[in-house]
């Protein structure tokens, strides 16, 4: 069985896993971003070759990726999904999304085949299923852990559903198969992230 992960694999995943292969968008990167100042810089990168040095070189476009072949799909997160592989970070729930990226998640879903996501990938399936149950943590900004609570209330505005969870927890969508949790969209200890982000890649296993 092999199961599919776009950007970078996570250790709570190896111990489960027989075959992982790793893909991105060959596509330019929306900016890049200088993260010891935190502002963007005027160098120009590309997704998969960046992409390519997480994954040591071990990587294929995404335009690639036949999902007969595969288990089942992760999409970690990160911002990058915000900016580069949907334009959520500037069109909120208006945004597009990579035609790869959406072929990937339709081709998965038509198959019934788990899709996996964390932190703000979520509103990929938000935007590309309406209708369907994802959690990007708290619908409100608790104790200034959700600062991005409001995503919420787009997701919703979507037609989906929010499902308010903790961190260290996921939630499954048994109708779509769609497995979610907040990972980096919650200010909390890198363990507690680690723990959610497990519960995520078990219940994808579990679907698959
Ligand atoms: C989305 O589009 C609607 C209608 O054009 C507009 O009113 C709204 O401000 C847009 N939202 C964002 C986040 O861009
Ligand atoms: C995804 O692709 C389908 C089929 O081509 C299309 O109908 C749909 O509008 C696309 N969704 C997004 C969010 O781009
Ligand atoms: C998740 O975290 C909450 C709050 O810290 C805690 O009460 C709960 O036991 C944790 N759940 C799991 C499954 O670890």
């Amino acid at each position: 069985s092999e199961y599919v992960l776009p950007f970078f694999v996570f250790p709570s995943c190896y111990q489960s896993c027989r075959k992982v292969k790793i893909f991105a968008p060959d596509i330019e990167q929306r900016d890049v971003v200088n993260h010891l100042k935190g502002s963007p810089t005027e160098e120009k990168r590309n997704v998969l070759v960046e992409s390519a040095r997480l994954a040591r070189g071990n990587i294929q476009d995404l335009a690639e990726l036949k999902a007969s072949e595969f288990d089942a799909v992760i999409f970690p997160g990160g911002f990058g999904v915000a900016k580069n592989l949907c334009s959520w970070a500037v069109d909120g729930k208006n945004c597009t999304v990579n035609e790869h990226v959406n072929s990937t998640l339709q081709a998965f879903h038509s198959a019934k085949k788990p899709i996996g996501l964390c932190c703000i990938s979520p509103v990929l399936a938000a935007k590309v299923f309406p209708g369907c149950e994802v959690t990007v943590g708290q619908d409100k900004n608790i104790d200034g852990r959700f600062p991005d609570a409001e995503t919420a209330s787009a997701i919703a505005e979507l037609g989906c559903k929010h499902i308010c969870k903790n961190v260290n927890e996921s939630h499954v969508d048994n109708v779509n198969k769609i497995v979610t949790t907040c990972a980096f969209m919650c200010k909390a200890p890198l363990h507690e992230i680690f723990d959610g982000i497990g519960t995520m890649v078990q219940e994808v296993l579990k679907l698959a």
